[in-house]
């Protein structure tokens, strides 16, 4: 792949939806739509509040009107260092409730970074190969942190990193803390996709809810494409979608 620095710039599409259902909808639109259109497609899958009602969306399309999961293989962007499956908190538990348990995606083309391997660096690099051997991924969805990382690559990750262990900066520590006992028992470290692993996704949607994501939105997609807004990277990216509510868009 060309230089970071050497690549041109794009503008992302951006689309702005009056409610959160509106937005699930646009968003389960598109993916349902390249399922149909390819059944044998690889997504790349998130976490977090913001795709929720894009996974209720399509459990829906897939209970209704029969959208077939059995031959999708999906790769989810990261995990929490030390959380094992059935943990509540970690994100495969996340995506077997969201996703996988209520359609029907075959288990084994489903895969989540695992937390609790004993070599964390060579599970990373079977990641990655597992998803070159997959042929890489057709679309990604991504959310975006208040600090504007995508996945866990926090700021200053590089452009270039791949599948790898990393810190999490206390500013996302502390904006998961909410879903743990307490502040102290949020995972200090976490198994990411790198942002280049990311933009060598075909397509890409970004999902960005809420007025405390407007400065990363803005700052992604209107400020200098730079490691300290890691979302900015995107912008080196031909084929990418933001899909945001008005307090997600209002610094635009
Ligand atoms: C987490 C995840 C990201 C997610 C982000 C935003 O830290 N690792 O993949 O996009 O936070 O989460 P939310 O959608 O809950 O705001």
């Amino acid at each position: 792949m060309m230089p970071f620095l050497d690549r041109p710039l794009h503008h992302p599409k951006i689309v702005v939806k009056d409610t959160v259902q509106q937005l699930a909808q646009h968003v389960a639109g598109i993916f349902a739509e390249a399922i149909t259109d390819n059944p044998s497609i690889v997504l790349g899958l998130a976490t977090g509040q913001s795709p929720v009602g894009t996974y209720q969306e399509l459990v829906d399309w897939h209970r209704r009107r029969g959208l077939d999961f059995s031959r999708v293989t999906s790769f989810n962007l990261d995990e929490y260092v030390g959380l094992a499956a059935d943990h509540p908190q970690s994100f495969r538990y996340f995506m077997q409730q969201q996703l996988f348990d209520p359609t029907n995606i075959d288990p084994d083309r489903t895969h989540v970074p695992d937390g609790t391997h004993d070599d964390l660096s060579e599970h990373a690099r079977q990641y990655e190969r597992a998803i070159e051997r997959a042929g890489g991924i057709d679309l990604q969805l991504l959310g975006i942190g208040t600090n504007g990382h995508i996945g866990f690559n926090e700021p200053g990750s590089p452009p270039e990193s791949r599948t790898r262990v990393i810190s999490l900066s206390e500013q996302t520590i502390a904006a998961n803390a909410p879903y743990f006992p307490s502040i102290h028992q949020v995972p200090r470290r976490a198994i990411t996709m790198g942002i280049g692993t990311i933009l060598e996704a075909r397509q890409i949607v970004m999902i960005a809810l809420g007025s405390n994501k407007a400065a990363a939105v803005a700052e992604a997609v209107a400020g200098p494409v730079s490691p300290s807004c890691p979302a900015s990277c995107l912008r080196t990216h031909a084929n990418v979608t933001v899909v945001l509510d008005h307090e997600a868009a209002a610094g635009l």
